[in-house]
């Protein structure tokens, strides 16, 4: 053990101990490689902390010996954020161990846990009190808490709950000097200068790495119903939705919608799935209605009459109601596994974008064509989030492209015209997963330079030498112009 690294590995397993510390090819290679399979990088190690002060302790550690480190908790997210790079010196350091959850006060309605805990097992400790954390999507099973926060992540609830930033009530940090910014406070109302957590929630690990946090919690839902509407274009989805805020109020949590298109997708990938309607329509609408125990009896009865009215305007050509948790459950794994259907399906280009929601069927419908006809043999499908302005916007390579090709020539100047379309309309071009690497050339082109040089300006008073998850979402790289 005389290498440089073989000193970094031997000093970092003394901090997290032999279960703690990853270095076997066969081991860390599925943490090399970001869910989505784009790209793939060669880390040092994994180092896998146990308690806060073993993450401080591996981070003064590294700041000492300059070795980045790249943050991960479940690896699923979309925008390569958690991917190393090729260099073999980075560390990624998991926060997997760390996922205790404290035990929870029903009266508070709050919950603090470690930044490893996984969502859904979030979601069961709160039903088991009657509670309810109201953040949920697709990768449920394997994002953690701490990629939530640090990503500022979406999901179908969006809606009526708000992102994760919404739900963060305190938070603890470690800095990239390793000190630890420890704000995990139960007060609702705290106005001692900057709400410094704020930092730390969607700026992907370049700042801090979360360990710990305390989340809002709502009442358990006594009562759900999940239609399946059917409509003939994107326009009638946006009256529907319209006509389900002006009716359910609050009740309505989520409203998804799915094209065509993909539904067929989810169904070649689920051979257990089958289409909830009878026919097939262009666009379908998924909507979430639920009601706490106050109003559970009347929602079923709510939710006939509003569809019924729009009916009677022509907005839905036909619909069904949930009769069972089962079945809502069923309309849920097809919307949530369109993901994994469309990457199944072969090469895209992803894009997370909203524009303003009165915009979106207008963009759909002329961006889809105009991308289809600048590029024989590609498809255009855009889905998800109606509700909150945010689609997912996939335009697949034409059948047989060589991916890396493709991905790099045509996919990219794809990508360029699609998010100069959505700054055209005042739109994100990262609605919900992020920039990780994925995106940060495009922030970097169409961003504002303002809002660029002060997140410049943080990252240089946080992490100056550049050594937490470099290469993501902010870079030090010398401004070319004052702003
Ligand atoms: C979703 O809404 O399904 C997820 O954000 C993932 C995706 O982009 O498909
Ligand atoms: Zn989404």
């Amino acid at each position: 053990m005389n290498k440089p690294t073989d000193q970094t590995l031997e000093a970092l397993g003394a901090i997290v101990g032999p279960r703690g510390l990853v270095t076997g090819l066969d081991l860390l290679t599925p943490w090399e490689t970001d869910w989505r399979g784009r790209y793939t990088g060669k880390a040092l190690a994994m180092v896998l902390p146990a308690t806060t002060a073993e993450v401080s302790a591996v981070v003064r550690l590294c700041a000492q010996r300059g070795v980045p480190i790249v943050p991960q908790g479940g690896n699923s997210g979309m925008s390569g954020g958690a991917t190393p790079d090729a260099s073999g010196r980075e560390v990624i350091l998991s926060t997997r161990r760390m996922n205790a959850i404290e035990p929870i006060d029903p009266a508070s309605r709050q919950v603090t846990c470690e930044a490893g805990v996984v969502l859904q097992t979030l979601h069961e400790a709160a039903e088991a009190h009657g509670l309810r954390f109201p953040l949920t999507l697709g990768g449920k099973g394997s994002a953690t808490v701490g990629g939530l926060i640090s990503t500022n992540a979406g999901g179908t609830q969006v809606l009526r709950h708000g992102v994760m930033r919404a739900q963060v009530l305190g938070l603890e940090a470690v800095l990239p000097d390793g000190r630890i910014f420890s704000a995990l406070t139960p007060l609702r109302k705290d106005n001692r200068g900057f709400d410094l957590k704020q930092m730390f929630i969607g700026s992907e690990g370049t700042l801090g790495i979360v360990t710990a946090a305390t989340l809002r919690l709502v009442p358990a839902i006594a009562e759900r119903v999940v239609v399946w509407a059917g409509t003939a274009s994107i326009h009638a989805a946006r009256a529907l939705l319209l006509n389900c805020e002006q009716a359910l109020g609050d009740a309505l949590e989520g409203f998804e919608v799915v094209p065509q298109g993909c539904l067929e997708s989810v169904l070649a990938y689920l051979p257990d799935a089958r289409p909830p309607l009878a026919r097939p329509h262009a666009w379908n609408a998924l909507i979430e209605v639920v009601a706490d125990a106050g109003s559970a009896a009347s929602l079923r009865g709510r939710v006939e009459a509003a569809m019924a009215r729009a009916f009677d305007q022509g907005l839905v050509e036909d619909a069904v109601l949930s009769a069972s948790e089962a079945q809502a459950e069923a309309f849920w794994t097809l919307r949530e596994s369109i993901s994994a259907a469309e990457r199944a399906r072969g090469p895209a280009m992803q894009h997370d974008i909203s524009v303003p929601v009165e915009r979106m069927p207008d963009f759909l419908v002329t961006v889809s064509r105009e991308i289809e006809a600048a590029w024989p043999g590609t498809r255009a499908v855009g889905y998800g989030h109606l509700g909150d302005g945010n689609i997912h916007f996939h335009v697949g390579a034409p059948a047989g492209s060589d991916r890396a090709g493709w991905e790099a020539g045509d996919g990219k100047a794809i990508s360029r015209q699609v998010h100069d379309a959505v700054t055209r309309c005042g739109g994100s071009i990262s609605a919900e997963h992020g920039i990780g690497q994925l995106k940060i050339d495009e922030l970097e082109r169409l961003g504002d330079p303002v809002a660029l040089h002060l997140m410049r300006a943080v990252k240089r008073a946080l992490d100056p030498a550049e050594l937490f998850n470099p290469g993501k979402l902010v870079t030090l790289a010398p401004e070319t112009s004052a702003p």
